[in-house]
């Protein structure tokens, strides 16, 4: 298949790109390159004859148009977007700008080209959304998100996707575009841009540096390994039913104050603290989030029951080869800490 992968510099599109050039499958990654794309991705991919990369930004319909026309893709996997809730606390703009219009865009490019495209082409052509579970709002202590739960986006990072999930649907209501939508939790592993909290963590930790809880860290996540998502993105392709949505999500869940005290244990193992007795030492609980979700927790059944997918990596294992990718690619993060992104708080508004 021919797939155009858009945000495929940033951290779950790179492993997308790398399973699906695995599976022999011809790949143009679509991305701006943002603050957030990988440093590396003009080399990570250079020797696949099947991989090409365009510098294209989703707010510009006509480069998007001339890619399609120029590439002929079978599908498009969806997945450039604004990600931090904390910068969206910041500056909601580029949100509305990359996740709402560039969608918009982006279908609009694929609908003209899907309308002209010859059968069996045209049956056979996917659209696919990559969302996520923030989307569904807040859970209680019980209970989890399915594909039926109503949308109640808290955060304008949230607000964004939610609007880009209703277009995507819309799309395919109106005008019969064939497509799919996933909505993920939170996903962790090698290459994810050190604003998150489990890279910023680490790294902060290595570091022997304060690390920043928000609020009373008992709010909860729901972890994935970030090869696991690009499995179950590759099954929704080749196999979801169109018009249908798949959650997405590790069954994994674990308090924020938990996984901090457990990378400091992981690091403490590995290199002993040099400042302190001990990393949790370093442990603060600074101001909460604004609007900040209390728990998120994903029921994954119907990607489980209708096409066999689950995740190979537990969170104990997943966490731990996590911290040995960071721990050694200093080269990658420190280029990232020294010319991007320092780790200072975000989002705090005032
Ligand atoms: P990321 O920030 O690491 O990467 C985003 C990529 O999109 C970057 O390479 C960036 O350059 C590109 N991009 C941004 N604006 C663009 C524009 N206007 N035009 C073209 N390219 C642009 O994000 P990520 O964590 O890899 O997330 C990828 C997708 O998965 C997003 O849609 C996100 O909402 C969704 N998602 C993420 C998670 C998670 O835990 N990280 C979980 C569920 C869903
Ligand atoms: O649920 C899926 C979402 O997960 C994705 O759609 C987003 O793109 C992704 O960024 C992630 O959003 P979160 O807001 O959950 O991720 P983040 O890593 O920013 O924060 C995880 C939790 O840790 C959250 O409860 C806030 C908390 N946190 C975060 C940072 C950066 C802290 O306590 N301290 C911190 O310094």
């Amino acid at each position: 298949m021919k797939i155009i992968v858009t945000g495929g510099a940033g951290f779950i599109g790179a492993h997308v790109v790398e399973l699906l050039l695995s599976q022999g499958h011809h790949v143009a990654n679509l991305d701006k390159l943002t603050y957030s794309a990988n440093p590396d991705i003009s080399t990570m991919f250079r020797h696949h004859r099947q991989y090409s990369f365009h510098r294209i930004d989703l707010l510009y319909p006509e480069a998007i148009r001339s890619l399609f026309a120029n590439f002929q893709p079978d599908a498009v996997m969806h997945l450039a977007a604004e990600s931090h809730v904390d910068r969206s606390i910041d500056g909601p703009r580029d949100f509305i700008q990359t996740n709402i219009v560039g969608t918009f865009n982006l279908l609009m490019a694929s609908l003209s080209y899907w309308q002209k495209l010859p059968e069996p082409q045209k049956t056979k052509f996917r659209f696919h959304h990559i969302s996520t579970d923030e989307v569904y709002g807040s859970l209680g202590p019980n209970g989890y998100f399915t594909e039926t739960t109503p949308y109640h986006p808290n955060s304008p990072y949230s607000a964004s996707k939610a609007g880009s999930d209703h277009l995507v649907r819309a799309w395919g209501e109106t005008y019969g575009l064939p497509v799919l939508i996933t909505n993920c939790s939170n996903n962790y592993g090698p290459y994810q841009f050190p604003e998150k909290l489990i890279p910023l963590m680490i790294l902060k930790g290595l570091d022997e540096e304060e690390l920043p809880i928000y609020g009373d860290g008992q709010n909860i996540r729901d972890w994935l390994y970030v090869e696991d998502h690009a499995r179950a993105l590759y099954l929704v392709l080749q196999h979801g039913e169109i018009g249908r949505t798949y959650n997405i999500g590790g069954n994994e869940e674990h308090t924020n104050i938990d996984i901090v005290t457990q990378i400091c244990k992981i690091l403490d193992r590995k290199i002993p603290p040099q400042k302190t007795k001990q990393r949790t030492d370093l442990i603060r609980f600074v101001r909460d989030r604004p609007g900040h979700d209390r728990r998120y927790a994903i029921d994954s059944s119907r990607i489980k029951n209708e096409l066999g997918w689950s995740p190979s990596e537990n969170f104990e294992s997943g966490l731990e080869k996590t911290v040995d990718w960071y721990l050694e690619h200093e080269n990658w993060w420190r280029k990232i800490l020294d010319t991007r992104y320092a780790g200072e708080r975000m989002g705090k508004i005032s």
